[in-house]
């Protein structure tokens, strides 16, 4: 009996393949949690305990007992009357004028990101995006083969003005952009929301220049502060912005609903990848959010969330001015996530790895999220998911090992 040489049989696209590092941190998570209570500024989940499950326990009985299709499969675009409040939704939260035709609904947003890259990529394109940014679309499209350009961000968002510059000299050297992806709301992982008058300026750049957008929106409607925060599709007089939207952060990641909404044609071609490759979006979870849409739920719940994920963003704020007040960090309006650059020299792995080992905290490494070196002393802390009462010790561990480190340096 011999055991396969399996690398003979992959396909050489497994080589663009690597594990995403948020995962990796989860698991070990899991396993320190087993012996220790651990607390996690790691993945960017929302609270449990602020989603309303006894509420959906309650829809989903309704739902089970009333809809015997929702144990079927769905159309592959989605459940019509949710694509039909999706584009309700989109009308009111998004002032996006649009209608259930321009809408898939996908599982999560993580699909849509795949599929908007099954459609428009090929190995080779380059594609522009924000520098850190959100490392699993980075490890999703790297499997298409695509080469990725990271532009800079300021406390504004993407430098618009640099991308100008690298649009310029690509196109002097004949070398064609084929996308922007950007996050401009509540950023993953730097929390930082775009200015409108950067928002206006990547559009005029992506007509100049005959490029698509991405717009990843997965934080729109986890928005802290009186800021003003317009969709880039709601600007967009050409059609050049694909949508990618999730219910994840607010309603629940579990429920696996995101979706995407763009011009017909680019729809239409999402719609012929999506068919086979999952049938449809889970049925259950479908008519779930449609419940929940149909009787104006969502605004109730987003509340909620918003009042206490801004309590929980405030106390890490202070008390990381309290305990690092020497180390840089962003300050969000919006989103789950703040990066914290640490003492030059100290590496993020090793950092997030002792910090764990030893004091029980968990924290993501940011430098996967970066396209370029500029990571290597940076990490990302959640502030969601932690128990309020958590929030200021976490960060005071934070600081007692990274006093400990920067001695050694
Ligand atoms: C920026 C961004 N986009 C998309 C996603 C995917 O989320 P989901 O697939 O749960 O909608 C996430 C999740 O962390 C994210 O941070």
């Amino acid at each position: 009996m011999v055991k396969p040489d399996y690398s003979k049989f992959f396909a050489s696209r497994v080589n663009l393949m690597s594990p995403s590092p948020i995962r990796e941190v989860v698991s070990k998570i899991a396993m320190r949690s087993k012996v220790r209570k651990v607390i996690s500024f790691a993945a960017g989940e929302p609270d449990p305990n602020v989603i309303p499950r006894e509420l959906y326990a309650e829809l989903v009985k309704d739902i089970l007992e009333n809809i015997p299709k929702c144990v079927n499969y769905s159309p592959a675009e989605g459940v019509p009357d949710l694509r039909e409040e999706i584009a309700k939704f989109m009308g009111r939260y998004e002032d996006v004028d649009t209608t259930l035709d321009n809408i898939v609904v996908t599982v999560g947003g993580s699909q849509a990101l795949d599929i908007v890259a099954r459609v428009i990529l090929e190995p080779g394109d380059i594609v522009i995006v924000e520098n850190p940014s959100y490392v699993n679309t980075l490890l999703c499209w790297q499997h298409y083969g695509v080469r990725v350009i990271g532009i800079p961000m300021d406390s504004e968002g993407l430098v618009t003005e640099e991308l100008e510059r690298v649009l310029r000299k690509l196109k002097s050297e004949s070398r064609i952009v084929k996308l922007v992806y950007t996050i401009p709301t509540g950023q993953n992982p730097s929390g930082i929301t775009m200015s409108m008058d950067r928002r206006k300026h990547l559009l005029e750049l992506a007509s100049k220049y005959d490029i698509l957008i991405v717009e990843d929106t997965a934080y729109n409607h986890l928005v802290y502060d009186n800021v003003q925060v317009k969709t880039l599709r709601s600007m967009d007089s050409e059609g050049r912005v694909v949508y990618v939207g999730s219910f994840s952060k607010v309603l629940g990641t579990g429920l696996r609903i995101g979706w995407i909404e763009a011009d017909k044609e680019i729809i239409e071609r999402i719609r012929y990848c999506k068919q086979p490759i999952d049938m449809c979006a889970p049925v259950i979870s479908q008519y779930l959010v449609l419940e929940i849409l149909r009787r104006n739920l969502f605004d109730s719940i987003r509340s909620k969330a918003v009042e206490v994920y801004r309590c929980k963003r405030d106390l890490m704020l202070k008390a990381l001015d309290e305990y690092l007040p020497e180390l840089k960090h962003t300050k969000p309006v919006a989103g789950m996530f703040i990066l914290l650059w640490l003492h030059e020299g100290i590496n993020c792995f090793k950092f997030a790895d002792i910090l764990l080992e030893k004091y029980d905290v968990a924290v993501i490494p940011a430098a996967p999220f970066y396209t370029s070196s500029g990571g290597d002393n940076v990490i990302r802390l959640n502030f969601s998911m932690a128990p309020q009462d958590m929030i200021d010790e976490g960060v005071r561990r934070i600081a007692i090992l990274h006093r400990e480190l920067t001695r050694k340096h």
